[in-house]
């Protein structure tokens, strides 16, 4: 360091003030004497031989590291401001500049539609489309927008159930990022309708422009993807147009792919007509529709505002649905692997849904009545209008329906059918079970709407008389699903109702236990001595009719145990019900006592490794959000609310965290490939809160035993007084907690009746079920939804899940239980989905 000190340190040569000292000191001293020139000659040599020891200097100041460090620096700013200048010039300021893509759809009216139309190749097709595409651009370069407007393309003109010609095109937009916001749906769709309104005569819906008559109750414009556009635009290789032109013959549909394809299929039926399209089978990967997927639009091209319907599931049933008009664009998306599509579409007439009916004197059954278009699913703004008559004024119309419920509307609106009946509106609702409508009046008018968007469910329903001053016949009792059972039911611990009407607010059951008369069932091999002489306990594996309360072994035959499934003794004679017994059994790792009152779910305390290993914790992006449980290597269970809303019920935001004691630490974290939601649940009353969530690979076994599916009850099963049953889950300790437990909370809670259940809440449906403590401070919470109420059978039985946490007023509030979704009434759905 020195050194540099001393190469720093200015000679007096050097120094630039003395060098103009001497230069001025040589003026005038010049001519004074020749020693003194000699001397300055003498410098000025000095002077000039230094320069190269200067440069040299230079060169080895600038080589010093430090020096080095900075120009190297210097350098590379340089070259990287040129490179982002460049970068930017040429790839993001074009890149700004972003396409924004639309696919709309209009009528061209009073021209006539010559076949040639069909094909975009012919000369027809091309001077239509030319003239029609003029028009649109004119609309776009004279608005507001001119600037962003690219270009239209005619993608279809078909012939039209309304006459003319419809029209679906392309339309691109380039929109700089900032300016975004210009080109919206709304504002697009705004700007052609009203430069067909302004150009409107009379009072007819038709506009002229440029004298190309369009009809503005026709036109509709979507913002679509930049790929749908390049899979179904121009130039796509993988775009087909199937056409049926007879009523009635069907034009087979069959798709194969083995690659990863993007295909559509563009469907066209003689004028008049509509198309019905029949999925015979798919065969796909369930993926919630992220990967496998057909969509089936009421256009001819991808118009979210047209979507009929979307099959993301394979498909083994046949079933059919129809379009509003004789069009249909079928959009296949499908990933590696071998897929298959078969089915086939044909042209159908119109239909006006309108009958008169006369119901019969006999309370039997009259007849039927169907939605628009039965067995095929309905198409949106179906209409249907039924007129009764029945025999005699004090005779109504009773609807039978097999699982659909009409109820007053209320503030919400209808999105399962809408009904009016004889001026009262009702809406229509799916549900799981039978239910019967009355309406006392001798002739009602009973009109029907579709009220979704795409396609709906199809009902039936049996029609009859009923007498208005009494609809049950005597001695039957009436439910409130409407049906009639014999007042002998009443109280018999089977829900006979259908909703269990008959089974609230019934007195204790008396057990019969000395006397002739048969024993109440509920007490009836229900794995408790109820009867001192054990009456209630004895032959219960001996077969017999089958009910709800009995066990059902894989034979078909029933037995009146109730609890034998995995129970550890061999009931049915084909011994089904010890089979598929690995679930329930937890081995703890290490007992800890936790100290009481330190931390809780509400009431509750840590759990030890290895106590709840069907226990799961469900992350969305990333944050715990609710609870689950395993029920096998690659299902779990969880509650329907937890996805409800758009984004949840897609599983790629999903993980499950499997084996787990403390936030953090699972043993094993899993993806989600899909989610099934109960096609019942209902978002307002929580009803068939219930949901099966498949992993994308199973859980290896090694993880067991601290990862171990739960048992899975049979309809039959019942808890009883000697059941223990506990709730466990992450969620919040109190109300109005702000931090989530890390440790696993466990609560021992005691299911309710049904009566007292109702006494907290009112109307609970029978798929719900309490538990809790009367004091409250027993109960699950906010982020334990979804997971688990497990009992575990007397005398160190395996565990059932008996409960999933649904929902409740608070936390731990006095009399106000946790309510639960009511695992054994969903048995065979659960199976039906992972078997
Ligand atoms: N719905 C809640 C959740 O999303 C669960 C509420 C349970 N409430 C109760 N008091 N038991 O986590």
């Amino acid at each position: 360091m020195g050194t540099e000190h001393e190469e720093n340190e200015p000679t007096k040569g050097d120094d630039p003030s003395q060098q103009d000292a001497v230069s001025i000191a040589d003026v005038s001293v010049e001519v004074a004497t020749v020693d003194h020139t000699l001397q300055k000659l003498r410098r000025m040599y000095r002077k000039t031989r230094r320069k190269p020891k200067g440069l040299q200097r230079l060169w080895v100041r600038l080589l010093n590291i430090p020096h080095l460090a900075v120009i190297i620096a210097a350098v590379v700013f340089v070259v990287v401001v040129i490179m982002w200048s460049l970068l930017w010039v040429f790839i993001f300021r074009r890149e700004s500049n972003s396409g924004v893509y639309f696919a709309g759809m209009f009528r061209v009216a009073n021209v006539e539609f010559i076949p040639e139309y069909r094909q975009a190749e012919s000369l027809e097709f091309v001077s239509m489309a030319n003239k029609i595409q003029h028009v649109v651009s004119n609309v776009y370069k004279m608005s507001s927008v001119a600037r962003l407007y690219k270009q239209a393309v005619i993608s279809d003109l078909s012939n039209n159930n309304k006459g003319g010609v419809l029209v679906h095109f392309w339309m691109v937009f380039v929109v700089p990022r900032l300016k975004s916001t210009a080109v919206c749906e709304e504002c697009v769709g705004a700007i052609f309708k009203d430069s067909v309104h302004t150009s409107m005569k009379n009072r007819s819906s038709v506009g002229y422009l440029l004298g190309l008559p369009v009809d503005i109750d026709s036109i509709l414009i979507n913002a679509v993807q930049r790929s749908d556009y390049s899979s179904n635009g121009a130039g796509s290789q993988c775009v087909d147009k199937l056409y049926a032109n007879l009523p009635g013959t069907s034009v087979p549909l069959n798709v194969f792919s083995s690659w990863g394809v993007t295909c559509h299929v563009k469907l066209t039926a003689v004028p008049g007509s509509l198309i019905r399209l029949t999925v015979s089978s798919f065969l796909i990967e369930p993926s919630d529709c992220v990967n496998d997927a057909l969509t089936v639009y009421d256009a001819l091209l991808p118009m979210r505002g047209r979507i009929l319907h979307r099959l993301c599931e394979p498909v083994s049933t046949s079933f059919s649905l129809v379009s509003t008009s004789n069009v249909m664009l079928l959009s296949f998306r499908m990933t590696n692997g071998n897929k298959v599509f078969r089915g086939h579409f044909e042209a159908i007439a119109e239909e006006i849904c309108l009958s008169q009916i006369e119901t019969q004197l006999k309370p039997d059954i009259s007849g039927q009545i169907y939605s628009p278009f039965y067995p095929s699913l309905s198409p949106p703004q179906c209409a249907c209008t039924w007129k009764f008559k029945t025999p005699g004024r004090n005779l109504g119309v009773a609807l039978h329906f097999q699982n659909y419920v009409l109820k007053p509307k209320n503030l919400k609106a209808c999105d399962q059918g809408w009904w009016r009946i004889n001026e009262i509106i009702f809406c229509g609702n799916y549900v799981g079970h039978q239910t019967t409508f009355r309406i006392s009046d001798h002739s009602p008018e009973v009109e029907f709407r579709c009220s979704s968007r795409n396609s709906a469910q199809p009902f039936q329903a049996s029609y009859s008389s009923y007498n208005i001053s009494q609809p049950c016949p005597e001695s039957h009792f009436l439910c409130s699903t409407g049906l009639c059972v014999e007042k002998s039911r009443r109280c018999d611990g089977l829900d006979d109702c259908q909703d269990e009407s008959d089974e609230v607010f019934c007195s204790r059951p008396t057990k019969n236990c000395g006397g002739k008369s048969p024993l109440h069932p509920l007490f009836v091999c229900n794995g408790e001595s109820d009867c001192n002489n054990g009456r209630d306990e004895i032959n219960c594996t001996q077969e017999t009719t089958c009910s709800a309360i009995r066990y059902q072994c894989n034979s078909g035959s029933c037995i009146l145990k109730k609890n034998a499934k995995c129970d550890g003794v061999y009931d049915c004679r084909d011994r089904s019900d010890e089979a598929d017994c690995v679930c329930g059994h937890p081995s703890v790792v290490k007992k800890v006592v936790s100290p009481k009152g330190q931390e809780r779910i509400v009431g509750g305390d840590n759990s030890v490794e290895g106590e709840w290993p069907w226990q799961v914790s469900l992350h969305f992006s990333g944050n715990l959000y609710c609870g689950a449980s395993v029920l096998s290597s690659d299902w779990l269970i969880s509650a329907a609310h937890c996805f409800s809303k758009q984004r949840l019920s897609d599983p790629r935001f999903w993980s499950a965290h499997l084996g787990m004691l403390t936030q953090g630490s699972a043993k094993h974290v899993a993806e989600i490939q899909r989610i099934v939601v109960h096609e019942y649940y209902n978002a307002y009353t929580f009803d068939y809160d219930i949901a099966l969530l498949q992993l994308k690979k199973p859980w290896p076994p090694s993880l067991n035993p601290l990862v171990q599916p739960v048992c899975l009850p049979p309809t039959s099963h019942t808890v009883t007084q000697s059941h223990r049953c506990w709730v466990t889950g992450w969620g919040y300790r109190s109300e109005d907690d702000k931090v989530l437990p890390s440790v696993l909370q466990k609560a021992e809670v005691s299911i309710m009746s049904q009566t007292e259940c109702k006494k907290s809440y009112g109307p609970v449906s029978p798929r719900m079920l309490c538990a809790g403590v009367s004091s409250g401070e027993r109960d699950a919470c906010r982020g334990d939804s979804g997971g688990p109420l497990t009992c575990q059978a007397p005398g160190g039985g395996r565990w059932f899940l008996i409960g999933i946490v649904s929902w409740g007023a608070g936390c731990g509030r006095p009399n106000l239980p946790g309510v639960y979704t009511r695992v054994n009434k969903f048995t065979s759905w659960i199976y039906s989905h992972i078997s």
